[in-house]
């Protein structure tokens, strides 16, 4: 359960979890929202996913979860400045979480679990604060199953260091592979598995993506973990910052991130 969360919060992360939407990120659930619905959003982040949702549940609630206060400030800040009323906030851990059985209608966790020490457990929980009928839902990338051109050694460097980190903090970078199977450990019977990509192929998204993972790999918790481990030297981390910025500037560059989802129903 003690896992610590990779990335951080630095700029460069913020920047990569800021574009995101309930549509490129929550398309697996949106069909099922009712706009009465009650929905968690665990570990919230900067909480654009968040304030989505939240706004198509207009005669509903979204509470907004994260485990530290300084966190949660992020999707504070989101949802004061799109001027959202039905949405609460609170401190908690997707390993204990503070709520009566039954409470929500949804608990939602987008690129969460693949951070947490004991994703079954957390699953667990999720459904327990879920009423029956209700859905668990999650998405998670599987870092794998990232695949790109042209080739450049420098981003092979670059994975290889990011799976090496994530594990080494108790994460498991394959989460999306891994959903079906520990939502089965969690007990839930009626899953619905699926999967969608986001892909990074015209030269303005090339340059956000590439331009976000050169920034964040020298200067975000990831960069300061793998300096402080001995995992990289500031140098190798320069290299994998250049590797982004000659994928991002190839004409012919494609990126592919795949995603596992699933939307557990549960029972009484
Ligand atoms: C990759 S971010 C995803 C943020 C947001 N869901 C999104 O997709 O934009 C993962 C978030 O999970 C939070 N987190 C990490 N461990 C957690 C835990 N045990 N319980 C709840 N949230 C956690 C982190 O603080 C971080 O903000």
């Amino acid at each position: 359960m003690d896992a610590v969360y990779t990335h951080g919060h630095h700029e460069s992360v913020l920047r990569s979890h800021r574009w995101r939407t309930a549509g490129n990120s929550a398309a697996y659930l949106l069909p099922h929202l009712k706009p009465h619905m009650k929905v968690l959003d665990v570990g919230s982040g900067p909480g654009t996913i968040t304030a989505d949702l939240a706004a198509r549940v207009p005669d509903g609630h979204v509470t907004a979860s994260e485990v530290t206060e300084d966190a949660l400030e992020l999707a504070r800040a989101e949802v004061a400045a799109r001027g959202l009323a039905n949405v609460g906030f609170a401190v908690a851990d997707v390993h204990a979480l503070d709520y009566p059985d039954d409470t929500f209608c949804v608990a939602h966790a987008h690129q969460v679990l693949q951070h947490v020490g004991d994703p079954v457990r957390a699953l667990r929980e999720m459904g327990r604060v879920t009423k029956p009928g209700g859905l668990v839902a999650a998405r998670d990338s599987d870092y794998s199953a990232f695949t790109w051109w042209p080739r450049v050694p420098a981003l092979d460097e670059w994975m290889a260091l990011y799976q090496r980190l994530a594990r080494a903090n108790g994460g498991e970078p394959d989460a999306g592979r891994r959903l079906l199977s520990w939502a089965r450990a969690a007990g839930f019977e009626d899953v619905t598995a699926t999967s969608s990509t986001w892909c990074f192929a015209d030269p303005e998204d090339r340059a956000w993506w590439g331009g976000m993972w050169a920034d964040r790999i020298l200067r975000s918790a990831l960069a300061e973990q793998a300096v402080a481990t001995g995992a990289a030297t500031e140098a190798d981390l320069r290299r994998m910052s250049d590797g982004w910025r000659e994928w991002a500037a190839a004409e012919d560059g494609w990126l592919s991130v795949l995603h596992g989802e699933i939307l557990c129903r549960v029972t009484a």
